[in-house]
């Protein structure tokens, strides 16, 4: 693997873009610091330029370069860096990030991976690299390096493959520019944990203004209608299962038999994308549960669902 980090790293010192796996899910990488690198990102996944990248640091000590850190922010990264928590930080007067990472805001967004291959790209390159999920605009975010090659395969670099990624949903992303911290993006760190660390944690207002440009209704869909909080199965139908499956499913997928939120987290996007592939004419889905990383599962499916 070590041949294929200096490869990658390579390539990205070059302004190449590279698909690398984090603990969430695949990023497709560029440097952070290049206009070229990062308008590429943009036409690579067909992403509107009015809705900005994540940028991907070492450590908390890199993020200073870039970002200001108050109070909360400083909690927050402490507790929970490296891993899938994304801070919205103002960005610094003398930051050197592309504005195009931040698409016009005076903001970024920014988080330090936890995945040992994500770190060692970090390591390798010195380099912040700004990171969506690696597939087009408005599809289903890559939890292995096939589906990152079924996407977006002509037009990388290179796809590091580090396997199916543990976690399977993305970040948690929080709004840390005010006062009071604000989830605009529900991820694999809960609301419960965030709450732990600091109180007054709000979501950001469905409906309210658009914080966070990446959270349009639609998204992370996949091509067929998904039918929400099924509790019977209609014609033509596959089923999306969780816990004990309903009678008379001819396709299924089952997100976690024993109704483990986690493991139905690892499951989410691989099974969107084999239902997707299959004869179905639609999708039926069973209620998840609204609470811990149900609450993320639940937003990407609410989404996936939407007109
Ligand atoms: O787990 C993850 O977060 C994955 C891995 C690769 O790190 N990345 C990811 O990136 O999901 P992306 O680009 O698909 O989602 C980033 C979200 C988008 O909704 C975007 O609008 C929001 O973060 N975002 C980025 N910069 C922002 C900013 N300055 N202010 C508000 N929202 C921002
Ligand atoms: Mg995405």
């Amino acid at each position: 693997m070590d041949d294929q980090i200096a490869k990658a790293a390579g390539l990205l010192r070059a302004g190449r873009l590279v698909a690398f796996p984090t603990e969430t899910v695949y990023g497709l990488g560029g440097n952070a610091l290049s206009d070229a690198a990062a308008a590429a990102i943009y036409v690579a996944k067909g992403r509107p330029s009015f809705n900005p990248l994540i940028v991907h640091v070492a450590s908390l000590e890199a993020a200073k370069r870039h970002a200001l850190f108050n109070t909360v922010a400083l909690r927050l990264a402490e507790q929970f860096w490296p891993g899938p928590l994304t801070l919205i930080l103002p960005r610094r007067t003398d930051c050197a990030l592309s504005l195009l990472v931040s698409a016009g805001l005076d903001s970024v967004a920014i988080r330090a991976p936890a995945h040992p291959l994500a770190r060692a790209l970090l390591e390798a390159t010195q380099l912040p690299l700004a990171a969506p999920s690696a597939n087009r605009s408005g599809h289903v975010s890559p939890t292995e390096a096939e589906h990152v090659r079924d996407e977006l395969g002509d037009r990388v670099g290179m796809i590091l493959d580090g396997g199916p990624c543990p976690i399977g949903v993305e970040s948690t992303v929080v709004d840390v520019t005010g006062d009071a911290p604000v989830i605009l993006r529900p991820g694999s760190i809960t609301v419960e944990q965030l709450r732990q660390i600091t109180a007054g944690v709000s979501f950001s207002v469905p409906g309210g203004v658009v914080k966070s440009p990446g959270m349009m209704e639609r998204h992370y869909a996949p091509s067929k209608k998904l039918r929400l909080n099924a509790r019977e199965i209609g014609e033509g139908e596959a089923l999306l299962a969780f816990g004990a499956p309903l009678a008379n499913a001819r396709i299924l997928e089952n997100l976690s038999e024993g109704g483990d939120l986690a493991e139905a987290a690892t499951n989410l996007f691989r099974m969107l994308r084999a239902l997707d592939a299959t004869s179905a004419r639609a999708i039926a889905v069973m209620p998840v549960p609204e609470q811990g990383l149900g609450v993320a599962i639940n937003d990407r499916l609410r989404r996936a669902a939407a007109d």
